[in-house]
């Protein structure tokens, strides 16, 4: 099968689709025929060497696909060959068949397209996690998300939307400000300003009539972190999702103490590999949401297999809005 073949670690551009051998489903596992992957920026973290989790070289790449299953292990209970699924692991996607345990394979609905489905799983889950499990947020909450037209920070909009909260967008240009205005936010923070530290706060006290957030929502790290936390209101928490502008920030404990607020850490693949059954209710939720139009992944550009490096380049770029996705039929 062709695939994008990880043998040495590096930039996307220098990584080959090649012919690798299709793998095949053990006893729980479930077999995909891929027509779609999802692009997230961990995966440029992966092909680096720079990731938590690395598998042996060499291997697949890629965290979520979606396609028809064709086949599936003897015990394996949540599909069967013909169904529409969106399957996630912790690497494997970006090849024109995947496995996947039987516990990260779930049925998709009806209406949701294969590259919906590729870019539904880990953002959607990972905003959910971030939300609910981590921030414990409450109707009327101010929720604040940072990269906020980024795959994980739409996901994180549409979601706190959703789930009734207020919902303020941290975004670089106008034209992400648009696309997160149109995904539900009620307030739009420039991240582009000199002197991010105190506008970001300020900002932010403007838009909620002095309050600031009680929740905050991070994947960018560095400067958006430092002035995030600053900008949290009594009893806030900030959840730390990622580093997308590479500087991973520090925190000093007196700060949490003298302000009341929380730091909380969310690491998704962990509730994938330690809780299915939790992670299998929240995909439910997160499909009911779908159905009824309150969810739903702003797929901005498809890219055959081959060209995959020009999709990692927009993410790097900041020129991506939302998800991208890899199409293999
Ligand atoms: N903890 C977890 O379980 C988990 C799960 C998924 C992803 N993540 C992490 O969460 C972060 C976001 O992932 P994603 O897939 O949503 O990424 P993405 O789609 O590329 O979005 C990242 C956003 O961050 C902002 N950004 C600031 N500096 C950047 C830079 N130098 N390069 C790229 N983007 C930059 C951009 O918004 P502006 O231009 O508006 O600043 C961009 O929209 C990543 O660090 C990823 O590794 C963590």
């Amino acid at each position: 099968m062709k695939a994008i073949v990880v043998r040495e670690f590096g930039p996307p551009e220098s990584i080959e689709v090649e012919e690798f051998p299709a793998p095949q489903p053990g006893e729980h596992q479930v077999l995909v025929d891929v027509h779609a992957a999802g692009v997230n920026f961990p995966d440029i973290l992966v092909m680096a060497g720079k990731y938590q989790v690395l598998p042996p070289r060499p291997f697949v790449a890629g965290k979520e696909c979606a396609g028809i299953v064709a086949a599936v292990g003897k015990s394996v209970t949540t599909c069967k060959p013909g169904d529409r699924v969106l399957v996630w692991m912790e690497h494997g996607a970006f090849g024109e068949r995947a496995i996947a345990a039987q516990d990260n394979c779930f049925v998709m609905p009806e209406a949701m397209s294969f590259e919906e489905g590729a870019c539904f799983g880990l953002v959607y889950q990972t905003a959910h996690f971030a939300l609910v499990e981590r921030a414990r947020m409450r109707p009327g909450e101010v929720v604040l998300v940072t990269g906020a037209t980024g795959g994980v920070g739409l996901a994180a909009v549409q979601l706190a939307k959703a789930l009734g909260a207020t919902v303020v967008a941290a975004v670089s240009t106008p034209e992400k400000a648009e696309i997160a205005r149109r995904s539900g936010a009620d307030h739009i923070l420039d991240t582009s300003v000199p002197n991010l530290r105190d506008a970001l706060r300020d900002q932010l006290r403007q838009a909620t009539g002095g309050r600031g957030a009680d929740i905050v929502i991070e994947q960018v790290g560095g400067d958006v972190f430092d002035a995030s936390l600053r900008a949290l209101a009594w009893s806030g928490r900030l959840v730390v999702v990622g580093f997308a502008g590479g500087r991973i920030p520090e925190v000093k404990a007196n700060y949490l103490l003298v302000k009341n607020i929380g730091v909380l850490g969310l690491q998704i693949s962990d509730y994938r590999d330690h809780h299915p059954a939790q992670m299998r209710r929240v995909m439910g939720e997160l499909f009911d949401l779908y159905g009824q139009d309150k969810v739903k992944p702003l797929v901005s550009a498809t890219y055959p297999l081959r060209d995959f490096a020009a999709a990692f380049a927009a993410i790097t770029t900041r020129k991506a809005i939302g998800k991208l996705a890899l199409t293999l039929k």
